[in-house]
């Protein structure tokens, strides 16, 4: 759970389209649609993206890209997704991804990466063919996904809804979040992979999955016309109107199924059975996803002529992510050790011996004689710093105050407590709260 601004618990769900295609049937009903209604879902914070890096791995016609971009960044917005409510950017907008990707890939062991599934099948392929193992295969395919991973934990995302041939790739971003973790201390989420089992695989015109590479989608935006007329192209068997009809096996069938409700579902199913026609199948089909698709039309297509209306609102998303973004890319570039030569830590014994992940209150004598205390964040900072205390009880009660109640009580003490050099009030604030969440968390793991 993150909290937000308003102190409210969300659950993060991240996911992101690669810029290659036209979007298609399968890419709403699978990809679209859903992350749509999740995203109205007040107890989520969406993060959905335009995964246009990864695009960069499969394709490589600029203008493809750009135009695919448009296209699916219109597609999404056309079906209902509100910029406002959610993070809403294209991947290139945040140069924070590939400086993690770089982080990621140096707690990535190759081996794993040797294992991943697109990866792998490459490498079967040209084995079989009797080529070198490694042919025509990019670095880039090799490291897909790291780049993912990077996308994922950029936001510490807790859900991610995907594809089944994705939850690989979820895994392997756990495992690196938890690489890192054990390296350099609790600072990513371990997410996990959603697969919506109810989201069907649709079939395209040829039966087999609706995929740009067997070349049998349906555009989810075309005129009505071109809709209908591809419709009529859905392979069906051979049986005559009158002749009782299969739903099963049917990819009209499928693809109805996926857009009706239950009850036009058992309609259709029974006009099978009564032997309806096939042409009069399709234009039922026809009418049901043309009902759906016909209200959005409009604004895709506005949206489609006014490319700069999308950038802009893609900008708008990536300064929104990024105030998520540039902080943790911060924090992770102090822990690993990319930091201000003389900032504190920086002789530190290594982050894997010292695994402190939240702040900590540090009392002391000094020769003095006297008692002190500060609290210091995880990358060993000082948030606050006491002057003496006469007896170590009464620094305890300081301590204990500031922890129950709020940092605003270090006023109360005049200048007996003082911030740590440059830091402000609602850090140490955000510190305490960090602090008391994780005392709450280990008294509940006691029972
Ligand atoms: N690899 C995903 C796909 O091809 C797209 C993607 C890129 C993605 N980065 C992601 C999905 C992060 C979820 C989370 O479908």
């Amino acid at each position: 759970m993150t909290t937000d601004s308003n102190n409210t618990a969300r659950t993060r769900v991240l996911t992101g389209i690669t810029t290659t295609g036209t979007p298609h049937l399968g890419n709403y009903v699978g990809a679209i649609r859903p992350t749509v209604q999740a995203s109205l879902n007040p107890a989520t914070q969406g993060f959905y993206f335009l995964a246009d890096y990864h695009a960069l791995i499969k394709c490589d016609e600029p203008a493809r890209i750009q135009r695919s971009t448009l296209e699916i960044a219109a597609s999404w917005i056309a079906a209902g997704l509100d910029p406002e409510r959610v993070m809403f950017y294209r991947q290139s907008d945040i140069p924070e991804i590939p400086e993690l990707t770089w982080f990621l890939t140096c707690v990535t062991g190759k081996g794993v990466l040797n294992r991943a599934h697109a990866y792998k099948a490459s490498v079967d392929k040209n084995n079989a063919a009797g080529n070198d193992p490694d042919a025509d295969v990019s670095a880039g395919l090799f490291m897909y996904p790291v780049l993912m991973g990077a996308d994922i934990l950029m936001f510490k995302a807790h859900k991610v809804p995907v594809g089944r041939d994705q939850i690989q790739h979820i895994e392997m971003a756990r495992d690196m979040a938890s690489s890192f973790n054990h390296l350099y201390g609790e600072h990513l989420v371990l997410p996990e992979a959603v697969v919506e089992e109810s989201v069907a695989l649709l079939p395209g015109l040829d039966g087999r999955k609706m995929s740009k590479s067997y070349d049998n989608t349906i555009p989810l935006f075309s005129s009505s016309a071109q809709l209908k007329k591809l419709i009529s192209g859905i392979v069906t068997d051979s049986r005559a109107p009158g002749e009782a009809k299969d739903t099963e096996g049917s990819a009209l069938f499928q693809i109805y199924q996926a857009f009706a409700s239950a009850q036009e579902t058992n309609t259709l199913a029974k006009a099978y059975a009564d032997g309806i026609g096939w042409g009069d199948a399709k234009q039922i089909l026809f009418e049901r996803i043309d009902r759906e698709v016909a209200p959005m039309r409009a604004q895709y297509e506005e949206l489609i002529s006014n490319p700069a209306k999308v950038d802009a609102i893609l900008l708008k998303g990536a300064a929104k992510a990024r105030e998520l973004a540039t902080p943790l890319i911060k924090e992770l570039r102090h822990a690993v050790g990319l930091r201000s030569l003389a900032s504190h830590g920086g002789t530190q014994v290594s982050a894997k011996a010292s695994r402190v992940t939240v702040p900590s209150f540090k009392q002391y004598r000094e020769k003095d004689g006297q008692f002190y205390f500060k609290l210091v964040d995880p990358q060993g900072s000082v948030l606050l710093q006491s002057l003496g205390f006469n007896s170590p009880k009464d620094a305890g009660l300081a301590i204990a105050q500031l922890q129950q109640v709020d940092a605003k009580v270090i006023t109360d003490f005049g200048t007996q407590i003082g911030l740590g050099e440059g830091v402000k009030l609602a850090e140490v604030t955000a510190a305490l709260e960090a602090l008391r969440t994780e005392l709450a968390e280990k008294a509940k793991a006691k029972g």
